[in-house]
């Protein structure tokens, strides 16, 4: 999993706005919407969206339609369709064949609703997202340690790429909003098997060409802390862990990371939120850091 680290480091001196503008224009245009598609099931309906499963030509994908309550919906919404589309060009143009980092996207069809504009997102499908995987995980075994790590790895190495080249914040990184697939289809999940990518931009937060662009999620106002994402996602993954898997798991990233807080982890009284609200975030969350700890945890 070095692959996006120097990837990283040769990918910051190419990127071609210009080529990336065009390459969104093409997904913004939708010329992959056409009467062939076939609406198949909902997958989730949350309330701000639905996902829908659709198959063309025999191919099954994922659209996401969005349901804007209100202003702050809409500009989730939008953001989300502007950032998915973005990084799935960057993947598209920079990294094709060699990482995956975010849902590849087909197109964005704006669509006039309640006088509203949305914007729904069709992407290919994956596997599913991690959630119930890494909400029971249990820890006694050996390969689901390694399951964890390779997470953490693959996960830190997106976010240093992204915080890299684009200023990138996620700012809602939970386990539902990381999907995976195995790149094997014929054999299991194991920490060899697995590709971990990242989705869900709506309260994401990026810069490019000096250009902010910010969805809306409690918290995103925040300044860009590169320790943020992963804080959120091991203290979200402590707070919604299994009680009788939730000690072992808790002592793990202790020993991993020093500055765990499980006044962060109270599921009842909504503590969690204030995950999103803090000023800043202890640097041993900096993707990097991370990245440098796995790498000693493995030589031992
Ligand atoms: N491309 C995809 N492939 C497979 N499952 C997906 C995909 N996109 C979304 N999902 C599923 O739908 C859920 C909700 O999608 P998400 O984009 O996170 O929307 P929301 O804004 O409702 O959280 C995800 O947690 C995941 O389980
Ligand atoms: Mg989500």
């Amino acid at each position: 999993m070095n692959k996006i680290i120097s990837l990283h480091d040769s990918i910051k001196n190419i990127l071609d706005l210009t080529n990336i503008r065009l390459n969104m224009e093409k997904i913004f245009k939708g010329s992959f919407i056409s009467e062939d598609l076939l609406e198949k099931q909902k997958i989730s309906s949350g309330s701000f969206g639905t996902i829908f499963l659709i198959e063309k030509n025999s191919k099954n994908y994922i659209k996401k339609k969005p349901i804007a309550h209100n202003k702050d919906d809409l500009k989730a919404a939008k953001t989300d369709a502007i950032i998915s589309a973005l990084l799935s060009s960057v993947q598209e143009l920079y990294l094709e064949n060699k990482a995956i980092i975010c849902p590849k996207i087909y197109a964005i069809n704006k669509e006039q609703e309640n006088s509203q504009k949305i914007y729904s997102i069709y992407m290919e499908k994956y596997e599913g997202d991690i959630f119930n995987m890494f909400c029971a995980i249990n820890l006694n075994d050996i390969d689901k340690i390694k399951l964890v790590i390779q997470m953490l790895l693959q996960i830190s190495n997106i976010l240093l790429l992204l915080q890299d080249s684009f200023k990138f914040m996620h700012n809602d990184l939970k386990a539902n909003n990381i999907l995976y697939y195995r790149p094997d289809k014929t054999k299991p999940i194991t920490s060899n098997n697995i590709t971990f990518i990242i989705s869900d931009f709506g309260g994401s937060n990026i810069e490019i060409n000096n250009k902010k662009i910010e969805g809306f999620i409690m918290g995103n106002q925040y300044n860009f802390d590169k320790g943020k994402d992963i804080f959120l996602l091991i203290h979200i993954i402590i707070t919604f862990q299994i009680s009788k898997y939730k000690k072992m798991v808790t002592n793990f990233f202790e020993t991993i990371f020093d500055s765990i807080d499980l006044k962060y982890c109270k599921k009842n009284d909504d503590i969690w939120h204030q995950l999103y609200q803090m000023d800043n975030y202890p640097d041993e969350f900096h993707p990097s850091n991370i990245l440098n700890k796995i790498n000693k945890l493995q030589l031992e």
